[in-house]
C-alpha cells in the first residue's frame, strides 16, 4: 500500500515546500520510490528541479482535463527513485475551473489511482490555504504531515487546518491520519524557538516528530542550484535532519500499516 502524505499548513513560509522536496529526496535515498506532486500555483517544488522550459503539462491539466493522465505528466529527476508531478501558476484557477463539478474534491484521488502501484511514497506539496487544492490533497491521502515554524504565533491557524482534517475524515476520507507535526527553522540560540517548541509540544504531544529541522542557510540555497539538500550539502545539518525525519516517517508509516491491518482483520 502506497503512503500518500499531504504536507499542509495554511500559513505561508513555514517550510512546507522545503520539507516536501527534501523529505521526498530522503525517502528516495532510503530506497523508497517516491513521487513528489506540486499542487502549489507558486510551483516552488517544481522550480527546484526543472527550468520552466522543461515543463509542458502539469498537475493543472491533470486536475482540470479528464483526458490528461498523470502518468504522462510525471517527470523523472536525476535520482532514479524520485519523480515529480509538476505544478504551475494556472493551478490558481482550479477553484473556478472546477466550480460546479460535483466531484471536484476527488480529482487528484482519481488521477493518482492508476499510478499508485508504481510508488512507495507520494508526497503532496500544497499552497498556503485550505482551498480546493489542499482539500484534493487531503481527500487523496493516507496521511497528513504538518510543518510548523518555530516562531511566535506558530500554532495560530492550525486549529482551522485540524478542523478541515476532521471534516475530511468525517466524510470523503475516513482513512486519513495525522502522521506528525515537524518543527522547522528551529534556532536553538533563541528564546522564541525554545518557547514555541514547548508550546507545540504541549498542544501536539506524541504527534510531534523527534526530529526538528534547524535553521540552515543551505536549505535556502539548494533550490537555486536545482539540487536537494542531499546532493547540494550532504553533510549539512539540514541534510542530516531531513534524513532523520525520513527515517521517522518510514517508521510511523510502517507501524500504521500494522495497525490498519489489525483493524481490517478485527
Ligand atoms: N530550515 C530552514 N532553514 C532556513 N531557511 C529555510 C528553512 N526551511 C525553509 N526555509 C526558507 O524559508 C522560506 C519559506 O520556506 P518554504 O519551504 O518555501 O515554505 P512554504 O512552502 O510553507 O511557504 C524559503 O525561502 C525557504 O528556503
Ligand atoms: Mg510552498
Amino acid at each position: 500500500m502506497t503512503a500518500i502524505i499531504t504536507i499542509a499548513n495554511q500559513k505561508g513560509g513555514v517550510g512546507k515546500t522545503t520539507t516536501a522536496i527534501n523529505l521526498s529526496a530522503a525517502l528516495a535515498q532510503r530506497g523508497k520510490k517516491t513521487l513528489l506532486i506540486d499542487l502549489d500555483p507558486q510551483a516552488n517544488s517544481t522550480i527546484a528541479f526543472f527550468d520552466s522550459s522543461e515543463i509542458s503539462q502539469t498537475m493543472f491539466e491533470v486536475l482540470s482535463d479528464a483526458h490528461t493522465e498523470l502518468a504522462g505528466v510525471i517527470k523523472p529527476t536525476r535520482d532514479p527513485m524520485l519523480y515529480v508531478g509538476p505544478g504551475r501558476l494556472a493551478l490558481a484557477k482550479l477553484e473556478q475551473v472546477l466550480a460546479g463539478h460535483f466531484d471536484a474534491p476527488y480529482k487528484l484521488k482519481d488521477a493518482l489511482a492508476p499510478v499508485l502501484r508504481d510508488y512507495d511514497y507520494v508526497v503532496l506539496d500544497t499552497p498556503p490555504s485550505l482551498g480546493i487544492l489542499t482539500v484534493n490533497a487531503m481527500v487523496a491521502s493516507t496521511h497528513l504531515l504538518v510543518p510548523i515554524q518555530a516562531a511566535y504565533f506558530a500554532i495560530e491557524g492550525t486549529d482551522d487546518l485540524l478542523e478541515t482534517y476532521e471534516r475530511i475524515r468525517a466524510r470523503p476520507n475516513p482513512a486519513l491520519k495525522v502522521l506528525g507535526v515537524v518543527i522547522t527553522m528551529f534556532d536553538r540560540r533563541t528564546n522564541i524557538s525554545r518557547d514555541t517548541h514547548g508550546q507545540i509540544k504541549t498542544v501536539f504531544g506524541e504527534v510531534l516528530f523527534k526530529t526538528r529541522i534547524g535553521k540552515n542557510v543551505r536549505l535556502e540555497e539548494s533550490p537555486a542550484y536545482k539540487e536537494t539538500i542531499l546532493t547540494f550539502a550532504p553533510k549539512s545539518p539540514g541534510a542530516i535532519e531531513y534524513k532523520k525525519l525520513a527515517a521517522e516517517v518510514i517508521q510511523r508509516v510502517e507501524e500504521d500499516r500494522v495497525t490498519r491491518r489489525a483493524e481490517d482483520a478485527a
